[in-house]
C-alpha cells in the first residue's frame, strides 16, 4: 500500500485484515481500528507523541547541516510535547482560541468569503485559489492578533514544510524545500526577539526564543494549511452527493455537514504516536519504541461505529464522535475554528451560487502526503450547468424534477 496515496478500499481492507499492521517500507505500524486508535490517543503514558513532526522520509545530512545553520529546530512544544512543559505552552496558546474568541470572528469569516465569492466571473472557477487557499491564513493571524505578514509569503513557506516534514522528497528536493522552511523559522525568530504588544509573539515572551519558534512554525502552519485542506473537501464532498448542496440553506445543516466531512474525508487522515512500551493492540504484539501511523481516516469510516459510513448523513447523531481532531490531552486547540470557518464558508457559498456544480466528473488532483491529504483543486460551474446543460431553476438542481442532480442519476443526500 502507497502511504502517501492510498484511499478508502485500502482502509477497508487493512480495519478487516490487519488491524495492525506493520508497513516495511519505513517501519510504522498502520493502526486503524476506531476503538484501537482511540485507546492509543486516551493513554498518552504508554504512547508518546515525540514523533508527531518528525520527517517521515529522512533529511538527507547535507540538508540537515544547512537546517542546523540556520537555527532552525522543533524542540517539544505542543503536538510532539509529551513532558510537563507541555500543558503550560497549551494554556498560553488556548487563551488566543476560547470559544468566545473564536465566536467573535464570525462576521469577519463571512466578510472574507463573501468578498471573494464576490471576485469570482464564471462560467468556470476553481474555489482553491479563489476562496480556500488564503481565508484560513488570515483568520488565524488575526485571531492571533499578528499584523504585518505576507500571506502569500506564509503560504509558500507552511506548504514547502509540510512537504519537507510529511512527504517522500528526494534529496535535491529536499535542499529546495529546506530554503523557505529555513526562511520561515528565521522570520518567526526575529519577530519573536522584536516582540513587544500583545499578539502570540508577545504572549510567548518568557519562553524560551527557540521553544517559543519551533511553536510558532507548528501553528501557523497547521492552523490554516489544514482548514484550506478541510475547505477543498469539503466543496468535492457536497456537491458529489446527490442534492444535499440544495439543502445547505435549512438551519444547522452546514454545521452537520462540516461534521461528515471530518468524519469521512478528515484532512489529517494520519497522525503519529510511539509505543513507550511493549503493547498488544488488537491482538498484535507491538515492541517498546514502535512508531505507530494512526489512520485517522480510517476510523471514521468504520462500520463497528458508523453505521453506512460511506454516506454523508447530516443527521447522523454520532458524527462528533470522529477522530479528526484527535482526542484526549492533545486535541486540536483549533477545532472550533476550523469548523466555523467551514461552516460559514459553506453557507456564504450556497447563499451566492444556489445551484453549483463540480466541473468536472474526473477526481480531481490530490495532495498526497503522510498525514494530509485533500483535493488541490476544486473547479465549479458557476451557473450549475453541466456539459450542454440548460442553467438549472436557481430554487436547487435537486428540488427541479429532472434538474441536475436526478437527472445524473446519483442519489438523495443523507437522512
Ligand atoms: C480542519 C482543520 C484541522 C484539523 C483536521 C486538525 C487536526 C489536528 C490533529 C489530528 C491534531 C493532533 C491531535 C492529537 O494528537 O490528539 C491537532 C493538533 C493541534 N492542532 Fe489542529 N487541526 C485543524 C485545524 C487547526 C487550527 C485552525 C489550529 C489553530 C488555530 C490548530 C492547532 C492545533 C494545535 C495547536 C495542536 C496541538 C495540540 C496539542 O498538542 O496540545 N489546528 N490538530
Amino acid at each position: 500500500m502507497d502511504l502517501f496515496q492510498h484511499g478508502p478500499d485500502d482502509l477497508r481492507s487493512l480495519r478487516a485484515e490487519a488491524p495492525v499492521h506493520r508497513d516495511e517500507g519505513t517501519g510504522l505500524w498502520l493502526v486503524s481500528r476506531y476503538r484501537d486508535v482511540r485507546a492509543i490517543l486516551a493513554d498518552p503514558r504508554r504512547f508518546h507523541p515525540d514523533n508527531a513532526l518528525t520527517a517521515v522520509t529522512p533529511i538527507a545530512p547535507p540538508v540537515l547541516r544547512s537546517l542546523a545553520r540556520a537555527g532552525f529546530s522543533l524542540p517539544p512544544t505542543l503536538a510532539n510535547n509529551g513532558t510537563a512543559t507541555h500543558a503550560g505552552l497549551r494554556r498560553l496558546v488556548a487563551a488566543f482560541l476560547t470559544p468566545a474568541r473564536v465566536a467573535g470572528m464570525r462576521p469577519r469569516i463571512a466578510e472574507l468569503a463573501r468578498d471573494r465569492l464576490a471576485g469570482l466571473t464564471g462560467p468556470v472557477a476553481d474555489l482553491h485559489p479563489a476562496l480556500a487557499r488564503d481565508l484560513p491564513a488570515v483568520v488565524l493571524l488575526e485571531v492571533l492578533g499578528i499584523r504585518d505578514v505576507d500571506v502569500a509569503a506564509l503560504k509558500a513557506w507552511s506548504t514547502a514544510s509540510l512537504e519537507l516534514f510529511w512527504g517522500n522528497p528526494s534529496p535535491a528536493r529536499q535542499r529546495a524545500l529546506a530554503e523557505p522552511a529555513a526562511a520561515f523559522h528565521r522570520w518567526l525568530t526575529g519577530r519573536i526577539r522584536a516582540a513587544r504588544g500583545d499578539d502570540l509573539f508577545g504572549a510567548l515572551r518568557d519562553v524560551p526564543v527557540r521553544e517559543a519558534a519551533g511553536l510558532c512554525y507548528f501553528l501557523l502552519i497547521a492552523g490554516q494549511e489544514t482548514t484550506t485542506q478541510l475547505l477543498c473537501a469539503m466543496f468535492h464532498a457536497v456537491l458529489r452527493q446527490g442534492d444535499l448542496w440544495s439543502r445547505l440553506g435549512e438551519p444547522g445543516v452546514p454545521e452537520r455537514v462540516v461534521e461528515e466531512v471530518l468524519r469521512r474525508d478528515p484532512p489529517v487522515n494520519t497522525w503519529r504516536r510511539v509505543a513507550a512500551e511493549p503493547v498488544t493492540i488488537s491482538g498484535v504484539a507491538v515492541p517498546a519504541g514502535a512508531h505507530l501511523l494512526l489512520m485517522l481516516a480510517g476510523t471514521g469510516s468504520d462500520p463497528e461505529v458508523f453505521a453506512e459510513p460511506e454516506r454523508l448523513c447530516p443527521a447522523r447523531a454520532n458524527s462528533r464522535q470522529h477522530l479528526a481532531f484527535g482526542f484526549g490531552r492533545h486535541f486540536c486547540l483549533g477545532a472550533g475554528l476550523a469548523r466555523l470557518e467551514a461552516a460559514v464558508v459553506l453557507r456564504e457559498t450556497f447563499e451566492r451560487f444556489p445551484v453549483l456544480r463540480l466541473a468536472d466528473d474526473a477526481e480531481p488532483p490530490m495532495l498526497g502526503l503522510l498525514s494530509f491529504r485533500a483535493p488541490l483543486s476544486v473547479r465549479v460551474r458557476l451557473d450549475g450547468r453541466g456539459p450542454g446543460e440548460p442553467v438549472p431553476d436557481a430554487r436547487g438542481a435537486g428540488d427541479v424534477p429532472g434538474g441536475g442532480a436526478a437527472r445524473r442519476g446519483v442519489a438523495r443526500a443523507g437522512r
